[in-house]
Parts: structure tokens; C-alpha cells; sequence
């Protein structure tokens, strides 16, 4: 029963989309009609910009943030200026950061401390390799990633994506039923080991090539609240008709 708990699409842009995209997109969706929250993560360096030309349902984040606010971290971004920027949330722990930036748990669990502190709400990604499916450890990779990136985390400021890996930016998506499995055994493990609200208000996202055409079926599940969407995020109309169809 998901009646209670908030649903989202969540569009990652990564590193894509220039100005003029961004324009374009951000007038498109400008009058969106939806019952989803409509958030949009663009290149950090855009947020500033976004700010300026969205419309009031739509709220900006960034797809990552420093575990600390300032200091000598060369490169790297801020959450205070982040939040300073008026961005409403932040990504962390995709698995393109943990897998090409070798973002481990201890670090995930200090960025994740430090965007709530900085009042940002937090979309926290975990999500097993191919690898690790066929070797039947998807719920012990799934326990250990949120035990340790959130273990006494106290706030309802905390989504969660699952993301299994395989199937980001491959165009294979999880059947309704292995994301529908993980999702349910994700919440189970939130109320009985995490410390975050209650399970059954936590919205998990499902994340991996959702489409305009699949997110109905993956949000029947009464497990999934949404998704977190790479690729079909990019264009308006795709991003449109996710919310329609959801
Ligand atoms: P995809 O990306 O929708 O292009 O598979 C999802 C993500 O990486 O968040």
C-alpha cells in the first residue's frame, strides 16, 4: 500500500545537456501537470542557471556532493554552496561514482551526514553488479551498502534509488518483479536495521532505463515510488510522458 508515501521522477542528467538544452527543456515543462514531484539533477555547474529559469514544480539537485563544506578539496563541490545555490536535494552514491570514482561506504556515509546538515534532502543510490546477481547476493549487497552508508542516520530527509547496475544505461531494465523483490526487501531491512522514518513512508525509487514505456508497470508495484532516470530524462516530451504515464 503506497497511498501514504511520495512519488517521484527523477531526471539525472550527468554530465549532458548545454545551455540551450537546458532552456529548452526547462520551458517545456514549464505549465507540466503531475502528481509526481518533478526534480531535475543537471551538471553542478548549471544549478545556478536552473535556478533561475525553472518553474516552481520543479525543484534542482546535484548529482553529488563533499563531504565537507569547505576546505582543500580541490574540484570538488561544496554542499553549503550547493544548498546556498537553492538546490533542494543531492544524488549520492551512484554507482558511476562509486565504480569510476571509487566512492566507498565510509565516504557516502560523511556526504550523506553532511547534505543533511546542510538541509538538503538526499537521494541515496545503491544496487548490485551482474556479477553479483548471478552470484546471488543481491540482498547481502543491498544490506551491506545501506548499513553502512546510513547506519545511524536519523532523518526523514533520505530517498532511496535502487539501481542494480546491469541495468543502467544498458536499455535492459528489471522486470517489474526483481525491482518489485529488492524494493520490498529493502524496506523490510530499513525497519528493522536503519534508524531512517518510518519504512513504510520512505519512497524507494527504482532506477535503471526506465522509460516513458516501462514506468507504469515498474510503479504498479506497490513497492516502488518512482524513478530515478537517466537517458528518457534528457528531452522533454520523454520526460513529460514519464510523468503521464507513472
Ligand atoms: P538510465 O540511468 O536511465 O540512463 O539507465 C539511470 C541512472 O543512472 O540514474
Amino acid at each position: 500500500m503506497k497511498t501514504n508515501r511520495e512519488t517521484y521522477i527523477i531526471g539525472n542528467w550527468k554530465m549532458n545537456q548545454d545551455l540551450g538544452a537546458i532552456t529548452h527543456f526547462l520551458d517545456e515543462v514549464s505549465d507540466l501537470k503531475t502528481e509526481h514531484h518533478a526534480w531535475i539533477a543537471p551538471q553542478a555547474l548549471h544549478i545556478d542557471k536552473c535556478m533561475k529559469l525553472k518553474s516552481e514544480h520543479i525543484q534542482i539537485g546535484a548529482q553529488n556532493c563533499a563531504h565537507e563544506d569547505s576546505g582543500a578539496f580541490t574540484g570538488e563541490n561544496s554542499p553549503k554552496t550547493i544548498k546556498e545555490l537553492g538546490a533542494h536535494f543531492v544524488i549520492i552514491g551512484h554507482s558511476e561514482r562509486r565504480s569510476l570514482y571509487s566512492e566507498g561506504d565510509e565516504l557516502l556515509y560523511k556526504k550523506t551526514l553532511k547534505a543533511l546538515e546542510n538541509e538538503l534532502v538526499v537521494v541515496f543510490c545503491i544496487g548490485e553488479t551482474l556479477e553479483q546477481r548471478e552470484a546471488n547476493k543481491v540482498e547481502e549487497v543491498l544490506a551491506s551498502q545501506l548499513l553502512n552508508g546510513l547506519r545511524d542516520i536519523d532523518s526523514k530527509n533520505v530517498i532511496i534509488a535502487y539501481e542494480p547496475v546491469w541495468a543502467i544505461g544498458t536499455g535492459v531494465t528489471a522486470s517489474p518483479e526483481q525491482a518489485g523483490d529488492a524494493h520490498k526487501f529493502i524496506r523490510g531491512f530499513i525497519d528493522k536495521n536503519l534508524k531512517l522514518e518510518d519504512a513504510q513512508e520512505t519512497s524507494i525509487l527504482y532506477g535503471g532505463s526506465v522509460k516513458p514505456e516501462n514506468i507504469e508497470e515498474l510503479m504498479s508495484h506497490e513497492d516502488i515510488d518512482g524513478g530515478l532516470v537517466g537517458g528518457a530524462s534528457l528531452k522533454p516530451d520523454s520526460y513529460i510522458m514519464l510523468h503521464k504515464n507513472a
